[in-house]
């Protein structure tokens, strides 16, 4: 099959008015990543050649997005919205260069699989001039029912056109449909606008090929497969079924979720076996997790690499730009940006480390912060290996530490601090013996007179 050449057009020029927002509905995001990216990467997955992309409202915020998430695909805009077999038209020219299987997709139902499209192209390779995802759902209300005549599918009938029977039919289209490439242009151009809503429905040309004698099918996903999504709870609701995916398959992967119902993963995070995730956390973005790192319960990790047998939490935020070697450290309330963290380092305990390398085996108290930032520029910090930070000190960048540097706690380092050097950046402090009971007096003495 693979052998056969392919069209995938996705759909993404309606306004999403339901959404209620000034950003084109399938740029709105499920576990990181814009709707209408999902089903291109279901397409790519699926083996599905050249992108085609359907945009009209927010065509600009529209074209800037898919440069980023689909850099091949080519951009038609649909200036009026006449409906779906309209939209598809309006990458004509792309059809016109003769596909074998042309694919059309919706952009707002990102929970479309890979392996609902291979099996909508694996019938045309078998022959079928049009193929229909369906899935049955008790409540069809809304969707183009699928009206079959003795096992092979004949119409798909609009809720707004249905009579009362065919309003009972449960079994319904997704909106992915599956053309032989040979007949796309043919049947398109034939579909009228005389319905209830006056468009130009894609889905008539279910009927235009059966009475064409064209073999018709309609093949069976779950209901998810056809999820379309219209509004912010719909949104929420497709969330819920791709973390609930994601988390199962890192499941069988061999990742311990403790709670996996309260850890949200992102359309690209990556985690190895035998990693150990507690309760609570949050992938954002960009994530590699190493086998056998151990991230503790409420931490936020974002664009960062966890090495193996690393250890994050409770409570701690990696930030962009993070990268912590096996066996180091990263513990409650710290905040890491921007910096390597070296192998077996530890930050235990409530630090800021930004723009920074923390050498292997060093040791940052808490309270460390990087002040690496003066309102303008952001500097950087070097700590060397086996360095001590003790408690309560800022680092003011640029500033370096070198190997086996010590730190005093409480200290404000503005100068760079040689290998193995004690440096101290702080008041010397000063006893005055009995001084502490008179100025208890004092103060009791005086209060006492006010009153
Ligand atoms: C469509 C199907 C229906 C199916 C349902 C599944 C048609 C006629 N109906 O109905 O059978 O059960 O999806 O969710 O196809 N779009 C454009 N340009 C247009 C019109 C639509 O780009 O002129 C895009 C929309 O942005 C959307 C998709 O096509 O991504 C579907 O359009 P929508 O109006 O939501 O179709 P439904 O009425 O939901
Ligand atoms: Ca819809």
């Amino acid at each position: 099959m693979s052998s056969r050449s392919c069209l995938s057009i996705i759909l993404a020029a309606g306004e999403g008015t339901r959404m209620k927002s000034a950003l084109p509905k399938v740029l709105h995001k499920i576990a990181g990543l814009p709707m209408v990216a999902h089903v291109a990467r279901s397409a790519e997955a699926a083996g599905a050649g050249d992108l085609a992309l359907v945009i009209g409202h927010g065509a600009e915020e529209m074209r800037k997005a898919s440069a980023k998430f689909a850099p091949r695909a080519e951009s038609f805009v649909q200036e009026q919205r006449l409906g779906t077999a309209h939209a598809v038209l309006a990458a004509r020219t792309a059809i016109a260069r003769g596909y074998d299987d042309v694919l059309v997709m919706f952009g707002d139902t990102p929970l479309i699989e890979a392996k609902a499209l291979t099996a909508a192209r694996e019938k045309l390779a078998q022959g079928a001039g049009v193929v229909v995802l369906g899935f049955r759902t008790p409540n069809p209300t809304g969707y183009g029912r699928l009206i079959e005549t003795g096992g092979k599918l004949v119409a798909i009938r609009e809720e707004k056109d249905c009579s009362e029977d065919e309003r009972r039919v449960t079994f319904c289209n997704s909106g992915l449909m599956a053309i032989d490439g040979r007949y796309a242009l043919r049947l398109l151009e034939a579909v009228g606008n005389d319905n209830a809503k006056g468009e130009y429905y894609l889905t008539d040309i279910v009927a235009i090929a059966a009475a064409q004698g064209l073999d018709v099918f309609a093949t069976e996903a779950s209901f998810e497969n056809a999820l379309g999504i219209n509004n912010r709870a719909e949104l929420a609701e497709g969330e819920a079924i791709w973390q609930k995916r994601r988390r199962r398959e890192a499941m069988l992967a061999g990742v311990t979720l403790v709670a996996p119902d309260t850890v949200f993963f992102a359309y690209d995070t990556e985690v190895a076996p035998d990693a150990y995730i507690e309760p609570n956390v949050f992938f954002g973005p960009g994530v590699k997790v190493d086998g056998g790192a151990v991230i503790h319960a409420f931490s936020h990790i974002e664009g960062a690499h966890v090495g193996s047998r690393v250890e994050i939490g409770p409570f701690a935020r990696l930030r962009p730009g993070t990268d912590i070697d096996e066996r180091a450290k990263v513990g409650n309330f710290c905040e890491v940006k921007n910096a390597k963290v070296e192998q077996g380092a530890k930050i235990s305990h409530l630090a800021y480390i930004g723009d920074a390398r923390v050498g292997a085996e060093a040791n940052i108290g808490a309270g460390t912060i990087t002040c690496n930032y003066d309102g303008f520029n952001k500097s950087y910090t070097d700590i060397g290996r086996k360095a001590f930070i003790g408690s309560n000190s800022s680092l003011v960048a640029p500033v370096t530490i070198g190997d086996g540097g010590h730190v005093a706690a409480g200290s404000v380092i503005t100068e760079d601090v040689p290998s193995d050097a004690l440096a101290f950046g702080r008041a010397r402090q000063k006893i005055l013996p009995e001084r502490g009971r008179m100025l208890r007096e004092r103060l009791a003495s005086a209060k006492k007179a006010a009153e």
